[in-house]
């Protein structure tokens, strides 16, 4: 009974002298020398595209071409796909409730609903700095209540004439004159930072 005592003594011990403060540096190392937030929003940036993309590929343009569904606004009431921006939106929407503090959208200048406008300053100008320098990410720190937040937002392009067939066509949309490759918007995304 002592000696298995005297073992978990020397065993604690042990843990707190060599384990812990191990564990404790590396945690430190994690936030004080971490990732860079410009990093992590890069990463990301790279998931959410990717993951649009491929639905368009792989889901929505397969099964168009096969005339199983198409993809629609009102894909609920007519039964078929959301648009690749829907699904980006609902996504973020998803991810949002998760409670992490991550957030992404898609907005623009020009947006078909105001809902997708700018929603602060610092979005408006971040808008405005991808479409005069699309090659860079516009990206600061900013505040909400108590919290510090990494904010990003990254140039979205007209990558097909389907993008902008549809946003020029749109009853909605304000703005008709979008051509291939024009920066339409930009995609938004946020995080807590320490
Ligand atoms: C078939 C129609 C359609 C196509 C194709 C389409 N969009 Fe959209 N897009 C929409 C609709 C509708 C919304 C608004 C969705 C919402 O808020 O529910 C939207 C939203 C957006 C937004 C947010 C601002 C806004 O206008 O509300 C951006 C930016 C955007 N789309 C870019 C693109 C790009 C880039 C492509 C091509 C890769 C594309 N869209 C293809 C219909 C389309």
């Amino acid at each position: 009974m002592k000696r298995a005592s005297m073992g978990t003594i020397i065993g604690i011990t042990f843990f707190v002298l060599l384990v812990f403060p191990f564990h404790a540096g590396s945690g430190e190392q994690t936030t004080a020398e971490g990732i860079p937030p410009q990093v992590v929003a890069d990463y990301i940036h790279a998931i959410i595209q990717a993951d649009r993309t491929l639905y368009t590929t792989h889901v929505v343009e397969r099964m168009e071409a096969h005339q199983v569904v198409t993809s629609q606004e009102y894909w609920k009431q007519t039964k078929s796909l959301p648009l690749p921006a829907q699904m980006l939106l609902l996504s973020g929407l998803n991810v949002e409730q998760q409670g992490l503090g991550l957030q992404f959208r898609l907005a623009s200048l020009h947006p078909i609903y105001e809902k997708n406008g700018p929603t602060t300053d610092f979005e408006k100008a971040g808008l405005a700095a991808v479409l005069e320098d699309p090659s860079r990410p516009y990206s600061g720190i900013i505040q909400r209540g108590t919290q510090k937040f990494f904010k990003a937002v990254y140039a979205d392009h007209a990558v097909s004439v389907s993008c902008i067939n549809c946003h020029n066509g749109h009853v909605l949309s304000y703005k008709k004159d979008y051509k291939l490759g024009d920066v339409m918007g930009g995609i938004v995304i946020s995080f807590p930072v320490q």
